[in-house]
């Protein structure tokens, strides 16, 4: 998959998400939905914040604030995150916090996918998609599983690893057309 392919595949998986929080059947069922919830937004967000959203920054003449735009809608989804994860099985407030996480990831999917990524599709070579999608898929194995409200939104502050910021360098080095070793 590249790298678009893999956040809109990631899109359509949260929305199933919120369609299995409905449909399950028990206090459980839906605690079990609510802790993939967390952990699937939580790396999707991080990998968003330090892989896609810098180079969307550099190469898109709107990017800056295109990216501050959906940071801000990061940061709402991810306090809703941060609640939801410190909830019990069965606790009442479940339900209106996932009203409001779908609200938010709703917005936030509309705005990726109907204006950022196509863009970031237009700015890059298929190569340098595939190289980002790799990337993000090999980084999501050290995504942080957890909502981070606090932490930094850019690279290289959060631990994903060297290997990851070789590969950004690399992707940012193909579209500026430098040499590559
Ligand atoms: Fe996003
Ligand atoms: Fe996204």
């Amino acid at each position: 998959m590249d790298a678009i392919e893999l956040l809109q595949h990631d899109h359509r998986m949260v929305e199933q998400l919120f369609a299995d929080y409905q449909s399950a059947a028990s206090d459980s069922q839906r605690r079990g939905v609510v802790e993939i919830m967390v952990r699937e937004l939580s790396k999707h967000a991080a990998l968003e914040e330090l892989m896609v959203y810098p180079l969307a920054k550099d190469v898109l003449p709107d990017g800056e604030q295109a990216v501050n735009e959906r940071l801000a809608e990061h940061m709402d989804v991810k306090k809703t995150l941060v609640e939801l994860d410190g909830l019990e099985p069965g606790d009442e407030r479940t339900d209106r916090l996932m009203r409001e996480l779908e609200t938010e990831v709703s917005q936030h999917i509309r705005s990726d996918e109907g204006s950022l990524l196509p863009k970031l599709s237009e700015a890059l070579d298929q190569s340098a998609l595939d190289e980002l999608g790799q990337a993000l898929d090999d980084a999501k194995k050290l995504a942080p599983t957890r909502a981070h409200p606090g932490a930094p939104d850019e690279p290289p502050s959060l631990a994903l690893g060297a290997p990851v910021l070789a590969i950004y360098d690399r992707v940012r080095d193909r579209i500026q057309g430098r040499p590559r070793t």
